[in-house]
């Protein structure tokens, strides 16, 4: 009997070890044959702890469950949630780069193998640099870390970049409010990010690459160091990966917890050991990155989504999605949400389709307010928004920003101006002070909040003029983007504003 239990950290932090501990303590007492792995989660946090039970007919879910309920779990007198792959919320997503997560031992080469991994690295290692360009960018991914920027275009400017040495630079500083993609692959499927840093090395011509992953994330640390030691000790990484004559080789390093060093020019200083601070651009790191060479800085998601195109075709994703989106958008819905996780999708679903029918609406069981889509810079959505489809042009059109998907669900009970005066302070408290309009006008503009909250209505002129200096005259997307959470709730939501006044009348 093989018994699944998650060793991803969400289902730690609801008691996954200890369930584990108990399973294994009661199988030993019982004397019965248990194989216990430590599965990455599947995305369904609401029934974290998840534990799979496999007897040679499918995978059957029971969650959560707690270490009291393991003795019923092992007599078959647990109530069961049935096959997993059936549970709706599962059954309805498309998993492309999620395909393997929570399905495989993380740490399993050959779980990984068996289960599609490493034909993508296969197939791109065989092909010339030109040809792996052109896969990417005939799939038409986009960067997944926010800015959407064409995967194939940026290393198109890598690869012919005429140099000594490139780098590939995985950006795992997974900062955003409401976001866990990045964390939740790295822990569940951390192969699947080697491969695709390996592809983009042998497509750019770089034999080196480095994740800077945040100190927050410790499991996702040594899931990942761990890894990379396995992968270089099986010959996918290397001076010969997978027998190609063609090396790369990678390695993990750690952040110190600065919310400005997600900005890749800021991560770059952070990575040559410098101080986090943003670089004027240009030059871009395509050209001039790490250490002044030529760098393909990717968020996660884009590189671990690459594997999956180049096992079944650049087509076969370009084939999903709407509009110059295409492929799968890695959905994270969080806040006040009945049924929060990660949803996998082709992009074109809209918005309220993800917050009342996948989401299930409020956990509260209010009305939904907002939903703040793209982290701590991105807009409040009110309910007429909800037909919005997920797509980075259809989101810009309707004032907002998918960033890195993540969403962040708010019922009628939210004060949208404090969110708003969180947005500020947010800003201010991780401002690497190198330019004027983000260093000062976001201590201004919780100053000026605060003279809204007292009643000074007047005020609200002055917040729209700084947050267009903000917008307009920002170095990068911190200074930049403050303003679109704090515009959308005034915009939207102008009684919030308004009603301070009444109550300091
Ligand atoms: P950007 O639009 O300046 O650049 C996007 C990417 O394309 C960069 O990597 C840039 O170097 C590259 N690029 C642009 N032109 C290029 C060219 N001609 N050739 C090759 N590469 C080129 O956006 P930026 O400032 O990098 O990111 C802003 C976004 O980051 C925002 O949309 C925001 O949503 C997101 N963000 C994500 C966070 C997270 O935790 N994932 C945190 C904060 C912001
Ligand atoms: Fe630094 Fe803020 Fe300017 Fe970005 S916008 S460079 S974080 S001061």
């Amino acid at each position: 009997m093989k018994i699944y239990v998650p060793m991803d950290s969400a289902a730690k932090a609801l008691g996954a070890d200890e369930v584990a501990d108990a399973i294994a303590a009661e199988a030993r007492a019982r004397g019965i044959e248990a194989w216990i792995i430590r599965n990455g989660t599947r995305g369904m946090i609401w029934l974290e702890p998840l534990v799979e039970i496999d007897q040679g007919q499918g995978r059957i879910g029971y969650g959560p469950v707690t270490p009291e309920d393991v003795p019923a779990l092992l007599d078959g007198k647990l109530d069961s949630l049935g096959p997993v792959e059936e549970i709706p919320f599962f059954a309805r997503q498309t998993r492309l780069t999620f395909a393997r997560c929570g399905v495989i031992d993380p740490l399993d080469l050959d779980d990984y193998r068996a289960h599609g991994g490493l034909a993508g690295l296969r197939r791109a290692a065989a092909m010339p640099q030109p040809d792996i360009i052109t896969e990417v960018t005939e799939s038409g991914l986009r960067g997944r870390g926010g800015a959407g920027f064409p995967t194939g275009i940026k290393w198109k400017t890598v690869m012919e970049a005429d140099a000594p040495q490139k780098y590939i630079v995985c950006n795992a500083d997974e900062g955003d409010s409401g976001t866990f993609a990045d964390r939740m692959i790295m822990e569940g499927d951390p192969f699947t990010l080697i491969e695709g840093m390996a592809i983009a090395g042998l497509g750019v011509g770089a034999t080196k690459g480095y994740v800077y992953l945040r100190s927050e994330y410790p499991d996702a640390i040594r899931v990942m160091n761990e890894a990379v030691r396995i992968a270089r000790q099986n010959g996918v990484l290397g001076l010969d990966v997978l027998g190609s004559g063609k090396a790369f080789d990678m390695e993990i390093r750690t952040g110190a917890g600065a919310y400005v060093c997600g900005e890749e020019t800021s991560l770059l200083n952070s990575l040559e050991g410098k101080r986090g601070v943003v670089r004027a651009k240009p030059p871009l790191p395509a050209l001039e990155g790490f250490l002044g060479r030529p760098t393909v800085v990717n968020n996660v998601i884009s590189l671990a989504t690459v594997p999956v195109i180049f096992e079944k075709g650049a087509q076969n994703y370009a084939d999903l999605g709407i509009g110059r989106s295409r492929g799968t958008v890695t959905l994270q819905i969080a806040g006040n949400v009945r049924y929060g996780g990660l949803f996998e999708t082709a992009f074109g679903v809209t918005l309220g389709e993800i917050v009342n029918e996948i989401g299930g609406g409020t956990a509260s069981g209010r009305p939904v307010k907002a939903v703040q889509v793209g982290g701590p810079l991105g807009a409040y959505m009110p309910a007429d928004k909800f037909d919005t489809p997920t797509g980075y042009e259809e989101f810009d059109q309707n004032g907002g920003l998918i960033g890195h998907a993540g969403l962040v669900v708010f019922d009628d009970s939210a004060d949208m101006l404090r969110l708003a005066r969180f947005a500020m302070e947010f800003c201010a408290v991780e401002s690497c002070g190198k330019c004027t309009p983000c260093r000062i006008g976001a201590v201004r503009g919780v100053e000026t909040l605060d003279r809204i909250a007292e009643g000074d209505m007047a005020a609200t002129e002055l917040l729209t003029d700084l947050c267009e200096t903000m917008k307009d005259g920002s170095l990068c997307a911190l200074g930049g983007f403050t303003p679109l959470p704090v515009m959308s709730a005034l915009t939207h939501f102008p009684d919030d504003f308004a009603c301070h006044k009444e109550a300091a009348e």
